[in-house]
């Protein structure tokens, strides 16, 4: 077992009320819940494995795959929704050559959707690492990954 996961569930008593916070401790420190992990969360709580993949395949905001350096996220918002964003997410999977929810297999890029990132005045947006690219075209897409996109 590595290192982290070793430290995060010595920390949590092995009871199924701590499923949630170890789910969440192991995502921030592997940026996903690697199979290896659900495995150990399994055995720690004394849970069947597939109740932990049942309970943290509930929650949006569990990923089961890395992350990538670079990571997207497209707003799906309403504002953004009515402004565009299905050709701006469309633009994104064709710029990057992935489908929401996937990681490229360099691990360079991975893209999301999210409900509202709170930038509804600038429509359609995306989150770049965090930064928001704002009133987006299909242009403005191809010219962010065509130089970097960081
Ligand atoms: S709906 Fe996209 S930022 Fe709010």
């Amino acid at each position: 077992m590595s290192e982290p996961l070793q430290a995060i569930l010595e920390a949590h008593p092995a009871k199924r009320e701590e499923i949630i916070p170890i789910l969440q401790e192991v995502q921030s420190a592997y940026s996903y819940l690697p199979d290896e992990a659900m495995l150990a969360i399994a055995r720690h709580t004394r849970m069947p494995e597939s109740r932990v993949y049942g309970i943290a395949t509930f929650y949006a905001q569990f990923r089961f795959t890395p992350m990538g350096k670079t990571h997207t996220m497209v707003c799906r918002g309403t504002a953004c929704h009515v402004s565009g964003a299905e050709r701006i997410l469309e633009e994104v999977e064709n710029q990057l050559g992935i489908r929401e929810g996937e990681t490229t297999a360099d691990l360079e890029h991975s893209l999301e959707t999210v409900a509202c990132i709170g930038a509804c005045s600038l429509a359609p947006c995306l989150m770049i690492n965090n930064q928001v690219e704002a009133k987006m075209t299909t242009e403005k897409v191809k010219a962010l990954y065509q130089h970097g996109g960081e």
